[in-house]
C-alpha cells in the first residue's frame, strides 16, 4: 500500500505497517486470512486521539514471511521490530483473533511495553487436538494446486454472521478477493503456527493491565460461551458483546467497535 512504511531487520526481510495520527500508541493486529486493511473503517476513527500503528504480520500484506518457521512469538518479534524502530516504549495492542494470538505472545514476552490489551473475537486457550489436526489438513490443501481459492471459498463467508452475509455480500466477496491475494505459503504457515500456539490464559490471568473484550454474539470461529469464562480472570477487564455480529466486528460493527476501542484505550492511558 502506498502510505506504508517498510523496514527490513534481522529475522524479517520486509515489514509493512500503516502509522497515521498522533497521541499515544495504539496498534492494531489484523487476523487470519486478512492483512491490516481489515482495520480500515475502524482506524480512522481512532487517529485523532492515538498514535494508530497497523502492520501486515508477517507472511500478509506487504511483509514477508519471515527467515525461520512462523510462529505467534515470531509475529510477538515483528511488532517488537516495529516498535522499537518507531522508538515506542509502550501501547495499547487490540488484537482480532489470530491477532489476539499474536498481542498474547506479545504481553507474555514484553509485559513492560503493554499498556492495555483488546482481545477482539479472540482468546487465550490454545487449540484442541482435532482443531489442530483440521489445521493441518488445511495447511496440506492450501498448498496443493487451487487449493488454496478452495479453502478461501469455503472458509471466509463464516467468519460472518448468516444475517450480513445475506445483507451484504458484496463485503463478503471483497474479503475472499483479499485472502486469495495472500500466498498460498503464507496461509498455510499462519494454519501451522496457530496449531502450535501454546495456552496462554496465565497471561490474561496475571495481567496488570485491562484487558478488553469484543466478542460477537453469532461468532461460530471462536463462540461466545467458549471464551465468556475468561473475561473474569484478569483484574480489570471490560466486556462488549455485539449483537447480530459474527467474527468480523471490525466490517459488521464497525462504529460500534471504533467507539469501544477508544474508550478502552483511553481508560488504559488515564487510569
Ligand atoms: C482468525 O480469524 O484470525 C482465525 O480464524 C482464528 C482461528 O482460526 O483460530
Amino acid at each position: 500500500m502506498e502510505d506504508s512504511i517498510l523496514i527490513s531487520v534481522p529475522g524479517f526481510s520486509q515489514l509493512s505497517f500503516r502509522k497515521k495520527g498522533s497521541g499515544p500508541v495504539l496498534l492494531l493486529l489484523h487476523g487470519f486470512p486478512e492483512d491490516g486493511r481489515l482495520w480500515d473503517e475502524v482506524a480512522p476513527q481512532l487517529q485523532e486521539n492515538f498514535t494508530v500503528i497497523v502492520p501486515d504480520l508477517p507472511g500478509s500484506g506487504g511483509s514477508a514471511l519471515p527467515d525461520s518457521t512462523l510462529t505467534v512469538e515470531k509475529m510477538a518479534e515483528a511488532i517488537l521490530a516495529i516498535l522499537k524502530h518507531e522508538g515506542i516504549s509502550q501501547a495499547v495492542i487490540a488484537g482480532h483473533s489470530m491477532g489476539g494470538y499474536a498481542a498474547l505472545a506479545f504481553a507474555d514476552r514484553y509485559p513492560e511495553m503493554l499498556k492495555g490489551l483488546s482481545l477482539v473475537h479472540s482468546t487465550g486457550t490454545a487449540d484442541t487436538e482435532e482443531k489442530k489436526e483440521q489445521r493441518r489438513k488445511s495447511a496440506a490443501l492450501i498448498r496443493k494446486e487451487g487449493g488454496k481459492e478452495a479453502f478461501v471459498k469455503q472458509m471466509v463467508p463464516g467468519l460472518f454472521a448468516s444475517l450480513f452475509q445475506q445483507r451484504y455480500p458484496a463485503a463478503v466477496g471483497k474479503q475472499i478477493d483479499r485472502a486469495n491475494e495472500q500466498n498460498a505459503e503464507s496461509l498455510a504457515s499462519f494454519q501451522e503456527a496457530m496449531a502450535l500456539r501454546p495456552d496462554r490464559t496465565h497471561v490474561i490471568k496475571e495481567s496488570k493491565v485491562p484487558v478488553g473484550w469484543m466478542l460477537g454474539k453469532d461468532d461460530t470461529t471462536i463462540p461466545l460461551e467458549k471464551v465468556i469464562g475468561q473475561v473474569s480472570q484478569s483484574e480489570t477487564s471490560f466486556l462488549h458483546i455485539y449483537t447480530d455480529c459474527g467474527h468480523m466486528a471490525m466490517l459488521e460493527a464497525p462504529q460500534k467497535l471504533s467507539k469501544d476501542l477508544l474508550n478502552f484505550a483511553a481508560y488504559c492511558y488515564n487510569r
